[in-house]
């Protein structure tokens, strides 16, 4: 079956799919973009993505192509026709197309895209969902907050990973301070068993798998710090978990070639797997 797409309003096979030459996601990466990870069915977290959507696109002032009720209707449809019971839909905004100059063209119909794909259903073993990670320069620029689809600096560092045998590039600031990963948010457990993740400023994009989690922790009475850490806290972590849309809680258990605490998963980044898989089945 081959796969649909949405494209300005129209369902096509996505062999066929086309976009303007001059779309400005194309020549200026002026647009943003969403990840929603669907779960037998169920959209995990889909009112937070929808929110951090209209927020990047209010950042880059691209008004909404459609209402948030109608979005989400496309989205459910792209997903239904491509039969995706588990994996993710992929939403992409532009600001359209128009002749190539720097500043906003004179305003027009944005351009949006929808895919859907299937990927394997996450591990009821959370052993089986370990990574291992790398550190590299965060060399991205100065909104990371805005989900941009300018994502060259993520791209090189994912690749660095991928060449070193990893899975994930933890991206540290000049100050030696951990922002985040090439596309996730990065906790840990730290030397003395703190969990703590970034504080959302501009040098992060607020996760929705974090703001789920926080939501979690906060309701479970779990303990947290939301504050910046060293690479050299993440060196000596107990523990370490990546969030995002399509990890889940993903443990690292190795950082640079290094065993994070015993080279196991440990009992925090557990407890929080399985936290967060049952807030996924309990969703409607
Ligand atoms: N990435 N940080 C970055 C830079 C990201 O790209 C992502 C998500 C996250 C986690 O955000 P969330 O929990 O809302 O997925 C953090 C998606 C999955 C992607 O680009 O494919």
């Amino acid at each position: 079956m081959s796969r649909l797409a949405y494209v300005n309003g129209r369902f096509v096979r996505q062999t066929e799919a086309a976009i303007a030459v001059e779309d400005r996601g194309l020549q200026f990466a002026d647009g943003v973009y969403e990840v929603v990870y669907v779960s037998g069915g169920r959209f995990v977290d889909e009112a937070l993505h929808l929110a951090r959507l209209k927020r990047s696109l209010g950042e880059i002032r691209i008004a909404m192509p459609m209402t948030r009720a109608a979005l989400g209707r496309v989205l459910h449809e792209v997903v239904r026709r491509n039969r995706v019971s588990d994996g993710l839909v992929y939403m992409q905004i532009t600001r359209g197309a128009a002749r190539r100059d720097h500043a906003f063209p004179a305003p027009g119909p944005a351009t949006l895209i929808v895919t859907a794909r299937r990927m394997a259903a996450y591990p009821r073993d959370v052993e089986r969902w370990a990574v291992a990670a790398i550190t590299r320069p965060d060399e991205r620029w100065a909104r990371c907050d805005i989900k941009s689809t300018g994502l060259l600096a993520n791209v090189l560092a994912k690749q660095a990973a991928r060449e070193a045998g990893a899975a994930e590039a933890i991206l540290v600031d000049p100050a030696g301070q951990v922002t985040e990963g090439a596309s996730t948010t990065v906790w840990i457990v730290d030397a003395d068993g703190r969990l703590r993740t970034r504080q959302l400023d501009r040098a992060i994009l607020p996760g929705c798998t974090r703001g789920a989690l926080v939501a979690l922790l906060t309701e479970a009475g779990i303990a947290f710090d939301e504050g910046a850490f060293t690479a050299d806290a993440l060196r000596t972590a107990r523990e370490v978990f990546l969030t995002s849309a399509t990890s889940f809680v993903k443990p690292v258990t190795a950082v640079d070639g290094r065993p994070v605490g015993n080279g196991g998963v440990g009992l925090t980044t557990r407890r929080l797997f399985d936290l967060f898989a049952e807030h996924v089945a309990g969703l409607p």
